[in-house]
């Protein structure tokens, strides 16, 4: 019964705001073909990482800036409320959908139902498993195999004799915890001496990443390395490994994704060794990307993000200039 309530209370909610817009507001606005305001309604995956707020924010920012009016949701880690957000979006009639898809699968039938309404989509940050390409647009984000590969080069040049890996995932279908599982994989593969003695999902949150990190410290005699798919699990990995009387960076070598500010500090503490940088700040491109598929002019069918990584001497550096 309660579960019920909560359910049905988070659908209301989602639906105020989705309804609401959250719209960014203000500003000058951006027309299309028709002459009439570019309205977007952006399906964001939830608030689970500091990697996300940041994203968040340049959308938001951004819309503003362009004078595009935004119309946000939150789905909480959840498909069914992205779902239900992207069919409230074409019910509204918006002039375009964004939205970073929390897992891969399962996306065909609701874009199926923007395509018929004429809405464009763009995928940005994740993308989907899909064969039907007609189904958006462009997709704006990171090259996740790419960054998982990163992670495992480190590792093979930093390591040396039998080392015990254990990994932190993220959310279990998600295209960033599939492809930088797989670049990280492809990278260790006929390395005899490292191996990967426990692989779990802690969901990209950092609660998530000291539960599972728990429970690796008490099943797993030897750790040497762990391998976390952002920082937010990494830094709940350091809290679990100072509970357990161990040194993070020191008796374990920490490896993680994003380079957030939480991260960077970490790393130029030295209680993370690397990271492979993902940039959140997504949202001037796609605002640019929104106002010419609305206008209907060609785009890009895939458009790749730059991004880095860094060493702990490297994070000290940058720390200072770090936006987010
Ligand atoms: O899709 C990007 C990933 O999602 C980020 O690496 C992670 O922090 C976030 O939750």
């Amino acid at each position: 019964m309660l579960k019920k309530i909560t359910t049905a209370a988070s659908v209301v909610a989602l639906f105020a705001l989705t309804a609401c817009g959250g719209s960014s507001g203000g500003g000058s606005t951006t027309t299309g073909q028709s002459g009439d305001t570019i309205t977007m309604g952006f399906a964001q995956v939830g608030a689970e990482s500091g990697w996300r707020t940041a994203n968040t924010k340049s959308v938001q920012d951004e819309a503003k800036a362009a004078g595009i009016d935004l119309k946000f949701s939150d789905a909480q880690q959840k498909q069914e409320n992205q779902i239900k957000a992207i069919r409230s979006y074409i019910q509204q009639k918006v002039s375009v959908i964004a939205f970073s898809p929390v897992v891969e699968t399962g996306w065909d039938t609701v874009l199926l139902e923007a395509k018929r309404a004429n809405i464009p989509v763009i995928l940005t940050d994740r993308s989907i498993d899909s064969d039907d390409k007609s189904l958006y647009k462009t997709f704006l984000g990171s090259d996740f195999v790419e960054e998982g590969r990163k992670a495992g080069d480190w590792l093979v040049a930093n390591v040396s004799g039998p080392t015990n890996v254990v990994e932190l995932q993220g959310t279990t279908g998600a295209a960033p915890a599939i492809d930088r599982k797989k670049g990280f994989e492809e990278k260790i593969a006929g390395k005899s001496d490292i191996k990967v003695v426990a692989s779990q999902t802690g969901d990209f949150t950092r609660s998530g990443g000291k539960q599972v990190m728990e429970a690796f410290l008490k099943s797993q005699p030897k750790i040497d390395v762990v391998y976390a798919h952002n920082d937010d699990m990494g830094l709940g990995a350091i809290e679990a490994i100072k509970a357990a009387g161990k040194v993070p960076g020191k008796d374990i070598k920490i490896i993680t994704v994003d380079a957030v500010k939480d991260g960077m500090t970490a790393l130029s503490n030295g209680e993370i060794n690397f990271i492979v940088e993902c940039n959140p700040l997504l949202g001037k491109q796609l605002m640019d990307l929104a106002k010419k598929v609305v206008k209907g002019e060609e785009v890009p069918a895939r458009v790749v993000t730059e991004e880095g990584t860094f060493t702990q001497e490297q994070a000290k550096a940058a720390l200072p200039q770090r936006q987010y």
